[in-house]
């Protein structure tokens, strides 16, 4: 376990400090403190209207955050936290609008990552939005954040993480719960622990986007990415096989229906792709019959098909 008495100093001056989460590394800042909020902005490159996630530890921390929480928030947070849940409140008057973009409302999750828990406990509610340069994949390894934001960046190295791609973004502040952005806890999941209908809002290109992040346009890789069946295969193209293959080839990686390692790892092979000099990263189509089974198969399919429109 890294020693963590420097990073917390860090962040006690105001400073920023990434850190591993089950999902991404995010870009940790002081939530309480507007000047250390706005570096995560400049150092990310990120646009101020785009809100950001505070991160806890601990359901006391949500008194600083929240007044009241609605009545499916209690279910939820016994359910998926710590995980890759985030729930979107209503705000206290105290939360920073810079956190918010100006919103009434805050985005909350407690992070399911043994040293991200430690951290926080000893440094209090930290924003973090993912910590790669805006327009770059989301990091998976303290590595992919030194690629973005340089060798001498602080970074709490956890190794890889687990889930691989970003929370699932809740909306609990209208009449409906609402998914603003699918991730690893499933639709499915939510409507089974809560005992009601839950929208999916992130599909709707045309509506005004309630979360801000929507209308920015994701991340793409240089290479070009191909989400389809797999005739042959050719030189020159990455491979991402989900069916069973017997081929033996170095542009090829195999998940034989392993949906969860694909999730894990797929921010890695799009970085790796572009450094490799890749034209094209072809990832094989998903058989939707059997992914009905896999909580992440929606949260994949979404990243996947923004990379590759
Ligand atoms: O897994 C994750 O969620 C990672 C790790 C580091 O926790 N964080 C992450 O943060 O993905 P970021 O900033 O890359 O994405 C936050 C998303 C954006 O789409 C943003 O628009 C949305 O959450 N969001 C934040 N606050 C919101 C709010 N008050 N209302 C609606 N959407 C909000
Ligand atoms: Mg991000």
């Amino acid at each position: 376990m890294p020693e963590l008495k420097p990073f917390i100093s860090l962040i006690r001056r105001g400073e920023v400090v990434a850190f591993p989460t089950e999902t991404v590394y995010g870009l940790g800042a002081d939530a309480m403190n507007p000047a250390a909020v706005q570096k995560v902005f400049e150092i990310k490159g990120r646009p101020s209207d785009n809100p950001l996630i505070v991160h806890i530890s601990d359901t006391k921390q949500l008194d600083q955050l929240v007044d009241t929480l609605p009545n499916e928030a209690y279910p939820l947070m016994k359910e998926f936290w710590p995980g890759p849940l985030t729930l979107v409140l209503n705000k206290k008057n105290q939360v920073p609008d810079l956190i918010t973009a100006g919103l009434q409302t805050v985005a909350i999750r407690m992070p399911d990552h043994p040293l991200a828990l430690e951290f926080i406990s000893h440094t209090g509610p930290l924003v973090a939005p993912s910590a790669n340069k805006s327009g770059r994949p989301s990091p998976t390894k303290a590595s992919h954040v030194q690629n973005d934001l340089g060798t001498d960046f602080p970074v709490i190295d956890g190794g890889a993480t687990h889930v691989g791609i970003e929370s699932t973004v809740l909306d609990l502040t209208g009449a409906t719960p609402s998914i603003l952005r699918p991730g690893a806890v499933s639709r499915k999941q939510l409507e089974s622990t809560l005992g009601v209908f839950v929208e999916e809002s992130y599909f709707r290109p045309s509506v005004q986007p309630k979360s801000p992040g929507q209308k920015y346009s994701h991340y793409k890789p240089e290479a070009n990415v191909h989400y389809g069946p797999v005739e042959e295969f050719k030189d020159g193209v990455l491979y991402l096989i989900v069916n069973p293959t017997s081929e033996d080839r170095k542009n090829i990686y195999r998940y034989d229906h392993d949906l969860e390692k694909l999730s894990r790892e797929l921010y890695d092979r799009f970085r790796q792709a572009d450094i490799q000099g890749y034209h094209t990263i072809h990832i094989e189509e998903i058989d939707p019959d059997e992914a009905i089974n896999s909580g992440i198969f929606e949260a994949l399919l979404n990243r996947i098909l923004k990379a590759s429109s």
